[in-house]
């Protein structure tokens, strides 16, 4: 993918756009200034032709007609090129021009126009043609109707024209001068508000598997844009974070676990070779192995079930279960623990108070209970009770397994959820566990948003609770036993 720089293209941004101001300013000031010097150049030709329209007297000899006053005429500023005019009576019998000018000049001006542009000589020069104007003197006697003049004034341009070309060069500087200090200026703001999002790119390139701090500087932190950002990243580290460490420990776990069974199942081999042996010590001998072979298998298993729990994680919000009866889930379990409880001499016991549905996969479920009735058999002595308990209200569900077993210490118990934690690894290793029961278990419950809670007294018995949200609209009916209580012992065969 081609790769572009924010900066480069804000700069881009940032230059063109000043230079099109700067531009715009300088057109909308020279065509405003030449609009207001033209102006006033017509207002000064329009009184130089007024003044000599004022010129024009009647005759006081009696005769009728009209009469110019020469001598008065204002002179022209410029001695080379100098004003022309043309004042005529509509009566035909008088017109008076400016002295040196053709009188066939004044055949080609326009008979509508009241300003016209023209040249002489290649002198540009403007005109204003000022038509019907009446004669200032006052005359009594003279024959109606009085004349009415048309006056003609034409002066060069050359003087405006330089003045527009000027004043256009100078407004052209100041925008340039204008220009630069604040293009400066902008491509310096522009640095300092971007420079945030570059210390938020060192702060995050910094990031490794071995280094999980983000420490973004103070100038990002309070970036209002930034924040969320940031808050995401920190979020997102933090769960990678955790989540790369438990894989982390949980593989070096298990692969400690996986050595240790190894190892038992060496040695139970190394001992069957080292010297010929009777056909009953082999026998002896396979069975142990076959039996180390079970607890490789059972690890094994275990290891697939966390792995499972964590996918079920991963698969997050997108997976949708479906409901499950508890009371059912609950009493598949024990049915499936049954034989191993009756081996070892103890007796389930199941109460119901109510149905409850929840939301969840029937295998997870199941899984949960037998982890927990597990544990309370491996745990309980012999001729023990187990009591598994369901209440439910209206928002969720409780199943609690009792035993009267050995107890867990106040030490140990907040920590028998995590992966291989186990309390007395001997005593674990004799009752075939590998201290992933309760972390499968909590894994479990966490991914349908439940809780599982530990009580334990040392010596007189453990309790593990479940806690799971119902299904809306199957808040616990009371099973259908009189009472609305169901109970169900399973004991030792
Ligand atoms: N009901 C119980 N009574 C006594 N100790 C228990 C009980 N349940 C769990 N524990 C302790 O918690 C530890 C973790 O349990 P678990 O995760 O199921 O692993 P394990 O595979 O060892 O059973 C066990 O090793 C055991 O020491
Ligand atoms: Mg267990």
């Amino acid at each position: 993918m081609k790769r572009f720089s924010l900066n480069r293209q804000l700069i881009i941004a940032v230059v063109a756009s000043q230079v099109l101001l700067a531009a715009g300013l300088v057109l909308v000031g020279t065509s405003l200034s030449r609009h207001y010097i033209r102006s006033a150049f017509d207002v000064y030709i329009q009184g130089r032709a007024q003044s000599i329209a004022a010129l024009v007297y009647f005759r006081d000899d009696g005769v009728p007609g009209l009469l110019f006053n020469d001598a008065k005429v204002p002179p022209s500023p410029h001695h080379i090129h100098k004003d022309i005019f043309l004042v005529k009576s509509d009566h035909g019998d008088f017109a008076q021009h400016s002295p040196g000018t053709d009188p066939r000049f004044f055949d080609q001006v326009p008979a509508t126009k009241r300003f016209w542009d023209f040249e002489i000589e290649g002198e540009p020069y403007r005109a204003i043609i000022l038509r019907d104007v009446a004669v200032l003197d006052t005359e009594v006697g003279e024959p109606l109707p009085l004349p009415r003049l048309t006056v003609f004034y034409a002066a060069p341009t050359m003087d405006i024209e330089q003045q527009m070309r000027n004043l256009a060069i100078a407004i052209g500087v100041l925008g340039l001068l204008v220009l630069v200090p604040t293009l400066i200026l902008a491509l310096w703001s522009m640095r300092r508000a971007l420079a945030p999002l570059k210390d938020l790119a060192t702060a995050a390139s910094a990031i490794s598997v071995d280094r999980w701090k983000f420490e973004p500087s103070d100038a990002a932190k309070s970036t209002e844009e930034l924040v969320p950002l940031i808050g995401a990243v920190q979020t997102v580290l933090e769960g990678l974070e955790a989540a790369f460490t438990r894989q982390r420990q949980f593989l070096g776990d298990a692969a400690h676990e996986l050595k240790t069974s190894l190892a038992i199942l060496k040695s139970s081999l190394q001992a069957m070779l080292n010297k010929p042996r009777q056909r009953e010590e082999y026998e002896h001998g396979l069975a142990v192995m076959s039996g180390d072979c079970d607890r490789l298998e059972r690890l094994l298993n275990r290891m697939l079930q966390t792995a499972r729990a964590e996918q079920r994680i991963a698969k997050g919000q997108d997976y949708v279960p479906d409901p499950v009866d508890v009371v059912a889930s609950c009493e598949q379990a024990i049915a499936r623990l049954a034989q191993f409880a009756a081996a070892r001499e103890v007796v389930m016991e199941f109460t119901a108070s109510s149905e409850a549905i929840v939301l969840a996969e029937a295998a997870d479920l199941e899984l949960i209970w037998l982890n927990l009735l597990e544990n309370a058999i491996q745990y309980s002595p012999r001729g023990a009770t187990i009591a598994m308990n369901l209440v439910a209200d209206g928002r969720s569900v409780a199943v609690s397994v009792a035993d009267h077993g050995c107890g867990i210490d106040a030490a140990h118990l907040p920590h028998i959820f995590k992966r291989f934690y186990r309390v007395d690894s001997s005593r674990a290793r004799s009752t075939g566990g590998f201290g992933l029961g309760l972390a499968v278990a909590k894994s479990l419950v966490d991914f349908y948003q439940g809780r599982i809670r530990a009580a334990s007294e040392p010596g007189s018995g453990t309790c593990i609770t479940v806690e799971l949200p119902l299904h809306s609209g199957s808040a616990g009916n009371d099973h259908d036993t009189g009472e609305g209580i169901k109970t169900r012992v399973f004991s030792a065969g």
